[in-house]
């Protein structure tokens, strides 16, 4: 622990923070909402998607609350896909704020980050907000590339791909299927592994996950949610995970998964796809500018140790760690 840090929990002791509960779900939801709607002057914000339920459920033991006075004044949900980890929502109370409560959420989340020993570490926020800047600069993360979230409406494809969806296959290739991930996303970053995140739509009916096979293998994946209740929200299909093989031909292969999204989306009756890319990743970000997405929010990705992890060229991959 820095010097710095230990100042903070010395000053803060008033605060607990300890792991987030089942039973704290339904208020955690709604500080998560006030806090955003009131920083963003937004009125429902999130509508009907849903953050805290989903990522409870999908790794119930890497989300905390903090408490003052024995109530529930802010969590943070902490995500790890193998080697590669990031956090939020982060919310505190909006009558709370400015008192050190996230900052004690932060200590407990860079703590876990080293428990699991995560290689790349970031987060995902308002790019131009100081406090958001400053707080996470505390805690070793830097800003880096923008990260816009995009949005189109979807246009099935001329010539549809036929992609597998995984929720359609037996449970032995099911588990063969999650292996190939695997070995696909370490092509990006060594141990990145989104079994976390396909397990989650498997086991809580999220969406869809997409495989593109070629003859070389796995030549792309994608992790979609569909409809309210999940990320996505009512009438939304949101790419939360996407990944074309790297090397000659990826540019071809990442056009084929992005039409096999649209196309889940099509099939589903969302009326928008939603998609981030930090532009970093700037063949990536390029193209799918030219299928005919705008930005709506653009956030800004920080790093620990200002490492640029999978954020870089030659890198055909969409997410954008909300
Ligand atoms: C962002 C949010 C989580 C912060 O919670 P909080 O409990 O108010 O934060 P803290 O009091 O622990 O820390 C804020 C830090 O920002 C720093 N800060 C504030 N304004 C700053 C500025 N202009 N420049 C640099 N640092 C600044 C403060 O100095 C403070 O650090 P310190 O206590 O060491 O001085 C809270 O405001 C919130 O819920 N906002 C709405 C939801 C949201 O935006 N979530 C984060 C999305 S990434």
């Amino acid at each position: 622990m820095t010097e710095s840090v230990s100042l903070i929990a010395a000053e803060r002791a008033d605060v607990i923070v300890r792991d987030l509960r089942e039973s704290d779900l339904t208020l955690a939801d709604a500080i998560l909402r006030s806090a955003f709607d009131k920083f963003t002057c937004v009125t429902s914000l999130f509508g009907d998607k849903d953050y805290v339920h989903t990522r409870w459920l999908a790794d119930p033991g890497a989300a905390f609350a903090a408490e003052q006075d024995g109530q529930l004044a802010g969590t943070n949900f902490v995500t790890r896909w193998g080697t590669v980890g990031f956090f939020g929502p982060l919310s505190v109370r909006p009558e709370l704020w400015d008192r050190g409560v996230a900052s004690r959420l932060m200590q407990a989340t860079v703590a876990l980050f080293d428990r699991w020993g995560t290689a790349h570490a970031g987060l995902f926020t308002f790019a131009h907000s100081p406090k958001h800047l400053g707080l996470y600069q505390k805690f070793g993360f830097w800003p880096r590339f923008l990260t816009p979230v995009m949005t189109k409406a979807p246009i099935a494809p001329r010539r549809s791909p036929q992609p597998i969806r995984y929720t359609a296959l037996p449970p032995a290739e099911r588990a063969r299927a999650v292996d190939a991930c695997r070995e696909l996303t370490a092509t990006a970053y060594e141990g990145l592994d989104l079994e976390r995140e396909i397990r989650a739509v498997e086991s809580q009916g999220l969406g869809e996950v997409l495989l593109l096979d070629d003859s070389s293998g796995l030549a792309g994946m994608a992790v979609c949610h569909l409809g309210a209740g999940t990320e996505a929200g009512g009438q939304g299909c949101y790419v939360k995970f996407g990944l074309a093989r790297p090397g000659p031909g990826a540019g071809a292969r990442f056009e084929t998964l992005l039409d096999a999204c649209e196309s889940l989306a099509v099939d589903n009756g969302a009326d928008h796809i939603e998609l981030g890319v930090n532009a970093a990743r700037h063949e990536a970000y390029a193209a799918v500018m030219a299928r005919g997405y705008r930005a709506g929010l653009v956030g800004v990705s920080m790093h620990r140790a200002n490492d640029e992890g999978y954020s870089r060229p030659g890198t055909w991959l969409v997410d954008d760690w909300r």
